[in-house]
Order: C-alpha cells, then structure tokens, then sequence
C-alpha cells in the first residue's frame, strides 16, 4: 500500500480513513474527510456555531484534512500544514466533567498517541508532561485542546484537535533539533490513514476508562510507565520564581508530582497543573 493509502494520492487519507474507520462494528468515530480546511479545530468550531437551539452534534465527530491552510497552536502559535507531511484531524467530545478536568483529555490524547506509535512501530515513542509525545529528545505532534459552552447546557463541546508529523522529510529552522517525523524515524513512508486510525481506536478505549472516574485514574500507571520526566531532575518554570526538583509521575488529575529540592537539602511534594508553568530537563528540552 502507498503511504497515503490506496489511492496513492496524498490527498487521499482522510477518505481511507472515514472508510476504515466507519467499517468497525463498535466504531466511536463519524470522519468528515477534507482535502483542505483552514483548520480542523475551526471546522469543527464552525458546525458547533451554526446549530439551533435544539441541535447537537455527536461524540466523536471528526474532521480530518491532508491539508491545513491556517493550522492553530497553542499559545497563538501556528501550526504548518503542508499537504502530504502531517496527519491533521481533530474530534468532538461532551463529556459530563467538571471544567477542571478537561484539560486531563489533552494527557490521554498524548498517552493514545504514543501507545498507537509504539503499537504500530515500536517507536519506544514517550510523554514529556503534559502532552508532548516524543522519540527520543524530539517532538512527534501537537495537540490543541478547545472547550466550549453552548447556552442551556452544562456538558461542554470539547475539540481535540491533533497534528502528528508523519512524512515530512525534514524539518529545518528552529524546529530541526526539536521536530522529528514518523518517516524520519523509521526510514520510510508510513500511511497517515493507518496511524490515525490506530490513534483514535486507541483514544476510544483510554476515554472509556477516563469515564469511569472522569479523571486519569485508570490510566495513570500506563500514562507513568511511559513518562519522560519521571525519576528525571527537572526545571520547573513557575512564574513566582523557578525551581529544581525530581519528577516523580502524575496524579489522578494529570498534575504532575515533583520532590521540590529545599534549602536544607529535604524535599517537599509539589503538585504542578498543567498550563499553569513549564517544566524542562535540567540538560535539555526533556
Ligand atoms: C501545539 O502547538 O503543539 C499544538 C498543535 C496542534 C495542531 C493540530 S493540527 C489539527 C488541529 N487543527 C489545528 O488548527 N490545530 C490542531
């Protein structure tokens, strides 16, 4: 099979995957394929807009595209869409949590990303808290995680919205040292319909036992097992001052649990949220 599936044509996944995915009996996702979008996000954001009153869209609505013309990510940043490089898909959840716990669906995504790599390739693909999935010291894909109230209701539209660097060739510029592609690693083209399909099955099976609980619970000891920075000397950017610590793993709720070094040579437990700060290895980006 060609990396882009069947069809041999780049443009082509989206539909291999709306095919395949639609295939499977227990299927959990609705694909709307796309050659080209804006963005994935925004797509999903203009269909959420344009509902009436009594309107919903489902779970597991997904838009994916094999091109992004303004591809978002986080903190304002763009995100660079090319057509043929990247896997670019985005899905709807509305999950009945607390507004605290939504930003824990962003660390599944993370964890179903590398479980799929590591199922498919055997990448040894891991998680820098929170979410970034890397191979070695290099970061494989992005996720952009939106939430939104619609009036009337208190179950949100969450957007998960994911870019997976599958066959870009190279990456050049600031992102040389820190990007790497699927291709890259393993030396040859690999089908964007096949790995995407493998990450959302696997993101079904973590999100039904993410609802058990409605927090990281059940999947915090596959989420630490594969975790970078744990038992690992890290930097921790909080913005009254940065400290030095070991990282010892994350909690039910995603947060990750550092022994903060003291003055006195004793350690304290320190429970870090996402989004609040940044942590860094103390020799480098992990
Ligand atoms: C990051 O900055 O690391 C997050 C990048 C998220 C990129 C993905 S690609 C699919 C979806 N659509 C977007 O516009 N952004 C996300």
């Amino acid at each position: 099979m060609s990396p882009a599936g069947e069809t041999g044509c780049f443009d082509a996944w989206p539909f291999e995957l709306k095919e395949v995915l639609e295939s499977e009996a227990d299927g959990f996702f609705t694909v709307l394929p796309m050659r080209s979008v804006d963005s994935t996000n925004e797509e999903l954001k203009r269909r959420i807009r344009a509902l009436k009153d009594s309107e919903e869209l489902p779970e597991g609505l997904t838009a994916a595209a094999a091109e992004q013309t303004a591809g978002k990510g986080r903190l304002g940043r763009t995100w660079e869409s090319p057509m043929g490089e990247s896997a670019y898909f985005s899905f709807l959840l509305r999950p009945s949590v607390p507004v605290e716990n939504i930003s824990m669906l962003t660390l599944l995504m993370g964890l179903s990303v590398a479980e799929a790599v590591n199922g498919l390739y055997h990448a040894g693909a891991s998680i820098k808290w929170p979410n970034d999935v890397v191979i070695g010291s290099k970061k494989i894909c992005g996720i952009l995680t939106e939430a939104f109230f619609r009036k009337g209701t208190d179950i949100p539209y969450v957007i998960v919205g994911t870019g997976i660097n599958v066959n870009n060739p190279s990456f050049d510029g600031e992102l040389k040292d820190k990007a790497l592609s699927l291709r890259m690693f393993l030396n040859e083209e690999v089908s964007p319909a096949r790995i995407t399909a493998s990450v959302l099955r696997r993101f079904a099976f973590n999100y039904q036992h993410f609802l058990e609980k409605r927090d990281l619970h059940t999947v915090k000891e596959r989420y630490n097992a594969i975790l970078v920075n744990k038992e690992r000397d890290v930097r921790v950017e909080d913005p009254a001052g940065p400290y030095t610590g070991i990282a010892r793993g994350i909690d039910d709720f995603g947060r990750l649990a550092v022994d903060r070094a003291g003055e006195d040579g004793r350690s304290e437990r320190v429970y870090i949220s996402s989004g609040e700060v940044s942590v860094r290895g103390l020799y480098g980006y992990v």
